[in-house]
């Protein structure tokens, strides 16, 4: 074992550069007790199925969906992430990431899990997982794509996501992490080459080379249902102009159209669908680095505590997602529950509460009313639950871990334990 008490994180802004081994353990113990409260029973459809989940390895939506398809009956969660291990530089140790130690967790209560810690946009990984789900004779029952990354590399080229408006540029009043007060945040218009490379990193080419590898691998089962998460928001000009309407919305527009023509061949060749999810905005590493992003979701958080509406955390959109596709239907007639649940645009809705008219009336009277410095109680309750929550996507802040306590910070996460390292 190699051992360390570590107290305190070290950070830089909203780069947190240390996690907490066990406080990353116990989460993820958490997470599945309450998956498991929440499938006292398997679910029918769900039971003996196989998942791939690319971009499963971080406290975000594809660990949580990997979670609670696994406590609602499925027989296995093959995974795919961007994690490397703990180093020993010099006299300095560099800790892994949060998701080694969540992976780790993951590994220790569900066995037969596999989960490739590679660039999932690389031909190579793609290669080994489709090599490896040939040996073994699995076939995959769900893809789900949720990936959020910054710059993809392919066919020698990177491509770098620019998290820009389109159009004019815009200034809006956004919440300083550190701080916790406003401050002027100006977002400057993406050119168009911006544009087509934030498309090329978060669209949907490479759910379309997975998907069509599984399909000409002969590695998918009948019915394959194809998933890739995607946001749109509130109808609230700001935050469209941010995210729908921006370089990022481009993308994710992209992934719908790629999404629609999926879907058209799944049918067609072997009985299976694919839909875009959409996913309500949550706190995790991916929604912090858009700008004024922060803000919003602190000001939702303050306003579900000031007692209007919910928030669904990740995992409770993971449970929301399995009951979806593979709950009882309230009326057999209509199909699988997710068919009632698809908007005009054939897209599954999992954001409904933060959608829910009251909620986003008070979001808005906050967001209208910051003026730039010092923020009013409400706002300051909101940028505490939302620091508390993202502490806690590194292991911080968990209640009940000791700190002061050694903790086991480069536990053995190989071949025997199940996992795939490509990125060595
Ligand atoms: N966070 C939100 O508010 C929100 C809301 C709706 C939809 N979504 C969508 O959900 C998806 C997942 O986002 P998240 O918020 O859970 O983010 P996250 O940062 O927690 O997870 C991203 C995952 O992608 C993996 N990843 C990144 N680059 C990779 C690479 N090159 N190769 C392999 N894996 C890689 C990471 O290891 C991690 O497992 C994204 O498509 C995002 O747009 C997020």
């Amino acid at each position: 074992m190699s051992v360390l008490s570590l107290a305190t994180p070290r950070a830089r802004g909203l780069m947190i550069l240390t996690a907490h081994p066990e406080g990353c353990r116990v989460l993820a113990e958490r997470q599945i007790e309450r998956a498991r409260d929440a499938f006292p029973e398997p679910l029918a459809a769900a039971e003996g199925k196989t998942a791939l989940i690319l971009g499963s390895t971080t406290f975000g939506y594809g660990s949580s969906i990997a979670i609670a398809l696994k406590e609602a009956g499925f027989a296995k969660i093959i995974g795919v992430g961007y994690e490397t291990p703990p180093a020993f530089r010099d006299e300095k140790i560099a800790m892994a990431p949060a998701g080694w130690y969540l992976t780790e967790a993951l590994h220790q209560a569900y066995p037969e899990q596999r989960t490739y810690f590679g660039d999932a946009f690389s031909d190579e990984t793609r290669d080994r997982v489709i090599d490896d789900l040939q040996a073994a004779g699995e076939r995959i029952d769900l893809l789900v794509y949720s990936v959020a990354a910054p710059r993809r590399s392919h066919l020698e080229e990177t491509w770098t996501s620019a998290l820009k408006v389109v159009g004019d540029p815009l200034d809006v009043i956004g919440l300083d992490f550190k701080s916790g007060e406003h401050t002027e945040v100006h977002l400057d218009p993406a050119s168009d080459l911006e544009i087509e490379h934030t498309r090329r990193v978060m669209g949907g080419d490479d759910l379309a080379l997975w998907t069509n590898a599984l399909l000409y691998a002969d590695r998918a089962n009948p019915g394959l249902k194809v998933a890739p998460l995607s946001y749109i928001g509130p109808d609230f000009e700001p935050l469209r102009r941010i995210y729908w309407d921006g370089a990022l919305g481009g993308a994710k527009k992209h992934i719908d159209a790629t999404t629609r023509s999926l879907n058209a061949r799944l049918e067609k060749r072997i009985g299976g669908s694919a839909f875009t999810c959409m996913n309500p905005a949550v706190v995790t590493g991916a929604s912090v680095a858009i700008p004024a992003m922060l803000k919003y979701i602190a000001d939702y958080l303050a306003v579900v505590d000031s007692g209007i509406g919910d928030y669904d955390d990740p995992l409770a959109v993971g449970i929301g997602f399995a009951n979806a596709l593979y709950g009882e239907a309230k009326d057999p007639g209509q199909g699988e529950p997710w068919r009632q649940m698809l908007d005009d645009e054939g897209r599954l809705r999992l954001d409904g509460h933060e959608l829910v008219a009251e909620t986003q009336v008070a979001i808005r009277d906050l967001w209208n009313s910051a003026k730039s410095g010092p923020v009013t109680a409400l706002t300051a309750r909101g940028h505490e639950l939302f620091r508390t929550e993202f502490m806690r996507l590194y292991g911080w802040e968990v209640p009940g871990v000791d700190y002061e306590a050694e903790t086991d910070f480069a536990p053995p996460l190989g071949d025997k334990q199940g996992v795939v390292h490509l990125l060595e």
